[in-house]
Order: structure tokens, then C-alpha cells, then sequence
């Protein structure tokens, strides 16, 4: 921890947040087979069950770092218990003009506007069958920004269809807000198209994956009730709690910096406060049992521990990840015993 802290982060920081997430890809896929030797071994902890799957810990890797699949092992060897790719889109796309990646160091955030930049299903696909995860994986799903809202349910079912045998779980990402109108697919009618397109396809099946939804932490006590409706209505697996957030509340960085960063999702220490309400919210109102995975500023074992006493069954880092390194995972995992 303290080597990332003093030696890899201050390097990587002198790199655009693009380049220096470059670096760290080639990194990890160059390398990733050595990392064994310098990982420490995480102290032995409880596997959990949840939605059929048995985890081996409880703290896995959010959306967007591996969109393409690029490194889901190597992730796994940092000491990940769960690596979920994606957003995928049926078709590749470029995503939003660079720069569209932020740091807000001061108050340990980021900002991105990427835009679901990704190579597409069928490049995932060949990847996850041609190299074989040693890691349970999550299949994040999207839509194209050229395909409209009426037709997403299309671009969600395809990518559901090409990934089925190929992942453990799936989230349905109509949470991001990069893509211009995406969040209207949580509207009730919208959602319900989509969840029940994917639930049909997989009612013919041999095997049951699990189909969670990402929420938004814009979303009012209402709207996140009217989305509680659907999920329970439709039976749905679970929940991923929280994607980035619009709000710029809080920060103590200077508004003019802000500014003129301009739009994206705002991620990391900033969000986890409104992130841990979602999480308490859907706990209270879906009951003990439903699964929940907490996404949204976990940065330190502290924030780990909050997120489950909230509720939360499984933790997901990213932002944290960027800034605290690898060495996170096994902070959280002392902490939780
Ligand atoms: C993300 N996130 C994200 N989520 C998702 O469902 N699909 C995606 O493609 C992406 N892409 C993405 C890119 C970048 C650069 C960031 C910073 C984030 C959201 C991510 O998975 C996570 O939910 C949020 O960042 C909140 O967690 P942290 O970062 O505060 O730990």
C-alpha cells in the first residue's frame, strides 16, 4: 500500500488519467502473471453466497476499468474477488471527445464523461472465450449513444444474448450519465421493457444468470420507489448501488477548476455519502434478503465497513482503487474479519 502510495501513484499522476490508464493495462497484461510474487497473500476470510454465486471476499472491481476485458486475470491476481467488464455496447464506439477523464485530487474524486467507449460485444466475447477468467466475472450492459431510447431494449438483448454463457452475473447500466437521455430508460415502462426482454431470453436457458440493475444516485426517494416497484415486479437478482453522480456538492476543489472540467460523472470520496443513503433506502424497503453491491467512494476500509452496516452485501471499488491502489483490497478484508 505504502508503495503505491509513495512510488506508483505519484509516477502515474504525472500522466493524463487516460495515459496513465494505459500504462497501467499494458502493466498488468505484460506483467500480470508475476504479480503472485509482490501481492502479499490476503489473510483467509469467509467465501459468501449470494444470487447463487459463492465469492470468495467480499470486495471486487466496478464497471469501466476492464471495459474491454483487457485484464480481468491480472486483476484477479491484485486480490479482486469479482471483476466486472463493460459497459458494453452491441457495436464499438469511440465514446466522448478526450479529455473526458478528470482528477479532482484534492477532494480524491474524478470526473469522466467517457461515454461508453468500448471495442463491442463480439471483441468481449472472443476475449472471455478465448481466455479463460479465473475470477468470477460481471457482464455490464449498455446501449449505443446512436441507438434511441425506443430501441434499446434491442441493444440491451444483444449484448445479454452474446454474453450469456460467457459471464456470472449481469448489471443493466441505464444508470450512466455520459449518454445523452440514458437515465430515462429507469422510468418504470422503460425499465420493465428491458428487464422482461432479458428475463424471456433467459427463461429458455439451461442456466439461470443473475440480472442485476446499476442505480443512479440522482434519483429522489420516488423515483428510487418507482424503480423498487419494478425490480420487485420483475423479480430482479439485485442491485448495484451506486453509479457516478451529476451533483458537484461538496467538493472543496476550486469551482472555477470544476467549471470548466464541465459535465460527467463524478465518482470517488465525494459521492459516498449520497451513495450510502441509496444503499440504506433499498435495504429498508427490499428487506434483509435482496442483494445489494455498494458502488460509490469507497476509499478506505472505513467506507467498506459503512457500506455493508448499510446494507450492502458485496463492495465494489474503483475510484478508490485509482487512488489507494491495490492494497485497499486487503485493508477492507482485515477490516471486515
Ligand atoms: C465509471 N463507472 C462506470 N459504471 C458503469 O456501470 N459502466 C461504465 O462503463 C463505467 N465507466 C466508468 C468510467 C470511469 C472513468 C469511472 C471513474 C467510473 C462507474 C463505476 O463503476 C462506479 O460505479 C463509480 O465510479 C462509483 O464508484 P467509485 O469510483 O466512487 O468507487
Amino acid at each position: 500500500m505504502r508503495f503505491y502510495s509513495a512510488v506508483i501513484r505519484p509516477v502515474l499522476f504525472l500522466f493524463s488519467p487516460e495515459v496513465a490508464h494505459k500504462i497501467t493495462f499494458f502493466l498488468l497484461r505484460a506483467f500480470g502473471v508475476l504479480l503472485p510474487i509482490f501481492i502479499k497473500r490476503r489473510r483467509r476470510v469467509e467465501p459468501v453466497e449470494l444470487f447463487g454465486l459463492t465469492f470468495p471476499h467480499r470486495v471486487g472491481l466496478a464497471a469501466g476499468l476492464d471495459k474491454e476485458g483487457h485484464a480481468y486475470n491480472a486483476l484477479s491476481k491484485l486480490g479482486f474477488a469479482f471483476v466486472e467488464v463493460g459497459t458494453v455496447t452491441p457495436r464499438g464506439q469511440a465514446g466522448n471527445s478526450k479529455p473526458r477523464l478528470f482528477r479532482l485530487t484534492k477532494d480524491q474524486g474524478l470526473i469522466n464523461r467517457m461515454g461508453f467507449n468500448n471495442a463491442g460485444v463480439e471483441q468481449l466475447a472472443g476475449k472471455l472465450r478465448k481466455i479463460k477468467p479465473d475470477t468470477l466475472i460481471g457482464g455490464n450492459i449498455g446501449k449505443n449513444t446512436t441507438t434511441p431510447n425506443e430501441a434499446a431494449v434491442g441493444d440491451y438483448l444483444h449484448c445479454f444474448e452474446k454474453l450469456y454463457n460467457l459471464v456470472d452475473y449481469f448489471v443493466v447500466n441505464v444508470s450512466c450519465p455520459n449518454i445523452s437521455d440514458l437515465r430515462e430508460l429507469q422510468d418504470k415502462d422503460n425499465l420493465s421493457t428491458i428487464l422482461a426482454a432479458l428475463i424471456e431470453y433467459r427463461k429458455h436457458q439451461g442456466l439461470s444468470k443473475p440480472i442485476l440493475l446499476k442505480v443512479s444516485p440522482d434519483l429522489n426517494e420516488n423515483q428510487l420507489d418507482d424503480l423498487i416497484g419494478v425490480v420487485k415486479a420483475q423479480r430482479l437478482d439485485g442491485l448495484v448501488a451506486t453509479n457516478t453522480t451529476i451533483s458537484r456538492q461538496g467538493l472543496t476543489t476550486d469551482t472555477k477548476i470544476v467549471e470548466q472540467i464541465g459535465k460527467g460523472g463524478l465518482s470517488g470520496r465525494p459521492l459516498n455519502r449520497r451513495s450510502t443513503e441509496v444503499i440504506r433506502h433499498l435495504r429498508k424497503q427490499l428487506g434483509p434478503e435482496f442483494p445489494i453491491i455498494a458502488s460509490g467512494g469507497i476509499m478506505t476500509a472505513e467506507d467498506a465497513e459503512e457500506k455493508i452496516t448499510a446494507g450492502a452485501d458485496l463492495v465494489q471499488l474503483y475510484t478508490g482503487f485509482i487512488y489507494r491502489g491495490p492494497g485497499l483490497i486487503n485493508e477492507i478484508l482485515q477490516k471486515l474479519g
